[in-house]
C-alpha cells in the first residue's frame, strides 16, 4: 500500500528481499505509527529473531518472512555436498519454525519453498529456486489478499459500521491485508463506511497499526478500548465484524486469532451480528483435528504489566502500569469455534466454516 512520507506517497510491501545483500527487508513495525523505518536482517537467525521480537508480525507477513529467511539461509550455504546442504536447510527450517508457534503460515510457506527446491539438481540450482519460490509465495499472498477484497467487498455497504480486531491489514501480510482487503475494495467502489478498531491489548496492534493503516488510506475509523465492543453492539452501533486468522482448521472451521477474538465472536453471536474471518489459503491447517491442539503462544508478562509508547521527544519507552509485585499471564491467541463464525472469506469466495473440508481440493488441502 502507499505510505505518506514527508509530503510524498510511496508504495511499500511489508516484506521484501535484497538479492544482492542476501537480506530480508522488513518494516520495523514496533516503531509504528511514530516512525517509518525499513530494516534488513543479515542472516536467517536474525530473521527468526525479527519474527520472535515482532519487528514483523501478522500471519502472512511472518509466513513470507520465513519463506525469504529459508531462501536467505539456503543461499548462505557454501559448498556443493547435497547431504550437507539438506541438513543445513533443515536446521534453517527448524529455527524459523520455532520463531512463533501459533500461525501456520510460516510452516506452509517454507514447505512450499522446499517442495519446489526439490526439483533442483545441484546445490546452486536449489539455492536459486529457493529465492524464486519465496518471491512466488510473496506474490501469491498479494494476489490472495486482493481476491479476498473482491469477495468481501459485497459485505460492506454505504454506512456499514465494521468492527475489526488486532491488525489483519497490509502490515500483517505483504500488501492489502485480509480483514482490511474488503474495506479497501469497498473504498475503491466509492462506498462510505466506518471502522471501529479494537485497541487489542496487550500490544495494541489495533490502536497503533490498523488505525495507522486506515488513516493512511483515508478510511473513517475510531479506536475503541477492547472492552467497549459489547456496549456498542448492544446499542446497535456495529453491523459487521471482520477479523483475520493465524490458523484456521480445515477439518473443523475453528479459527485461532489474536487474543480477544473469541470474546468478540461470542458477543457478535449474542447480538446477531455477522462475524467473518478473512484468510489466504496459507492460513489453512488441514491436519489438526481440534482447536485444542493449536499451539497457543505464551508471551512475556511485561506486555500485560505495562505498555510501550513514544514520548513527546520521539523516544520509544516502556512504562509499567501494573502493581510492581504482581505477575501476569499472557496467552497471545484464542480459538473461536465454527458455530460462532458466519463465514470465512477466502481468495476463492466466502465459505461457511463447515464447508472448508468438503472444498479442500479447491482450497489447496491436497498440496
Ligand atoms: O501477534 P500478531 O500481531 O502477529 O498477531 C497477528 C494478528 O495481528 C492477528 O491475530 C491477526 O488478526 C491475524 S491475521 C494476520
Amino acid at each position: 500500500m502507499n505510505v505518506k512520507l514527508r509530503g510524498g506517497s510511496r508504495h511499500y510491501r511489508t516484506v521484501a528481499f535484497d538479492d544482492r545483500r542476501n537480506q530480508v527487508l522488513l518494516i520495523e513495525q514496533r516503531l509504528l505509527p511514530h516512525e517509518f523505518k525499513i530494516i534488513g536482517t543479515k542472516n536467517f537467525r536474525e530473521t527468526a529473531r525479527a519474527i520472535t521480537d515482532m519487528i514483523v508480525r501478522g500471519a502472512g507477513a511472518i509466513g513470507t518472512t520465513a519463506a525469504f529467511g529459508l531462501a536467505q539461509g539456503a543461499r548462505a550455504f557454501r559448498g556443493t555436498d547435497p547431504d550437507k546442504f539438506e541438513r543445513h536447510v533443515e536446521k534453517v527450517f527448524e529455527v524459523l519454525k520455532e520463531a512463533r508457534p501459533t500461525a501456520v503460515d510460516p510452516v506452509n510457506a517454507m514447505l512450499e519453498v522446499r517442495r519446489k527446491m526439490a526439483d533442483g539438481k545441484s546445490v546452486a540450482e536449489q539455492q536459486q529456486i529457493a529465492l524464486h519460490a519465496a518471491q512466488e509465495f510473496a506474490d501469491e499472498d498479494v494476489a490472495h489478499c486482493r481476491d479476498i477484497g473482491r469477495h468481501g467487498a459485497k459485505l460492506i455497504r454505504n454506512d456499514t459500521r465494521i468492527l475489526t480486531h488486532c491488525n489483519a491489514g497490509w502490515l500483517a501480510f505483504v500488501d492489502y491485508g485480509t480483514a482490511t482487503a474488503p474495506m479497501y475494495a469497498a473504498q475503491e467502489k466509492g462506498r462510505r463506511f466506518h471502522v471501529f478498531c479494537d485497541e487489542t491489548r496487550p500490544r495494541a496492534q489495533g490502536a497503533s497499526l490498523t488505525a495507522w493503516e486506515l488513516a493512511q488510506q483515508g478510511i473513517s475509523h475510531q479506536v475503541i478500548a477492547d472492552n467497549a465492543a459489547g456496549h456498542l453492539m448492544q446499542r446497535g452501533e456495529i453491523d459487521l465484524v471482520i477479523v483475520g486468522s493465524d490458523r484456521t482448521l480445515g477439518r473443523t472451521g475453528g479459527v485461532a486469532n489474536k487474543i480477544g477474538t473469541y470474546t468478540k465472536a461470542v458477543l457478535a453471536h449474542r447480538h446477531k451480528i455477522p462475524f467473518y474471518v478473512a484468510i489466504p489459503l496459507s492460513t489453512l491447517d488441514w491436519n489438526l483435528k481440534s482447536g485444542r491442539d493449536i499451539p497457543i503462544e505464551e508471551r512475556a508478562e511485561e506486555e500485560v504489566l505495562g505498555a510501550w509508547g513514544t514520548t513527546k521527544r520521539g523516544k520509544r519507552e516502556y512504562v509499567r502500569m501494573a502493581n510492581p509485585t504482581s505477575g501476569a499471564r499472557n496467552p497471545g491467541f484464542d480459538v473461536t469455534p465454527a458455530e460462532l463464525i458466519t463465514g470465512i472469506i477466502t481468495p476463492l469466495g466466502i465459505f461457511k466454516p463447515k464447508e472448508l473440508w468438503k472444498n479442500r481440493k479447491r482450497l489447496g488441502g491436497s498440496r
